[in-house]
């Protein structure tokens, strides 16, 4: 389906799984090769990040464990308020260990730049952020990006973990709207 309508919005096709695929697979290939015989703790961003982690380490050979944070910088509105909390915080000890952040998109950068400093001051080897997309032109503050999937044009994207107001995380591809006012 390369186009929908719900909740009277319009919705296009942007990313197709197996676009998506491939993105994770190439993403998935430099971290084995980057990691080989490192040991690595993810950091997933909940709640958009979970299918990309899912899809992720599913294709990793590296030895690794998963933890999930869980921030908040949005609320309801669809722009960055450039406050961010923590809603849950991880439970491994990263000191001396090799983190790598999982997050589904990066907008701003606010979102991980607080993440980033924060994991970064607890001690571990390395600190390095995996993002599947990334809209670069929307970039307010400086963050380093590692592992970047897809390039995207500032548009709202659902689908594949991305939400609208909580829905269409499920969608297996990701579609576009108009930013709706
Ligand atoms: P940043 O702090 O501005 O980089 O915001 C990053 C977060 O905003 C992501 O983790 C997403 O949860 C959310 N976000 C950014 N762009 C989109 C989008 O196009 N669709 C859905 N959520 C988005
Ligand atoms: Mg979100």
């Amino acid at each position: 389906m390369d186009y929908m309508v719900l909740d009277n919005k319009n919705f296009t096709k942007y990313l197709s799984k197996h676009e998506i695929e491939a993105a994770v697979i190439s993403i998935a290939n430099r971290i084995n090769t980057d990691y080989e015989g490192k040991q690595v703790i993810l950091v997933s961003v909940l709640k958009g990040a979970i299918i990309f982690t899912a899809d992720l380490v599913r294709h990793l050979k590296v030895d690794h464990e998963v933890e999930f944070v869980r921030l908040s910088s949005y609320g309801k509105a669809r722009t960055s308020s450039g406050t961010v909390t923590i809603l849950k915080d991880i439970h491994a000890d990263i000191r001396g260990k090799h983190v790598l952040i999982l997050e589904e998109i990066i907008d701003s950068g606010r979102t991980l730049k607080f993440l980033f400093e924060r994991l970064k001051a607890s001690g571990p080897a390395s600190v390095e952020i995996v993002t599947l997309l990334d809209k670069s032109s929307k970039r307010v503050v400086d963050v380093p990006v590692k592992y970047v999937g897809r390039t995207i044009d500032d548009q709202f994207l659902v689908g594949y973990g991305l939400d609208l107001e909580e829905h269409c995380r499920n969608l297996p591809d990701v579609y576009y709207l108009k930013y709706p006012n």
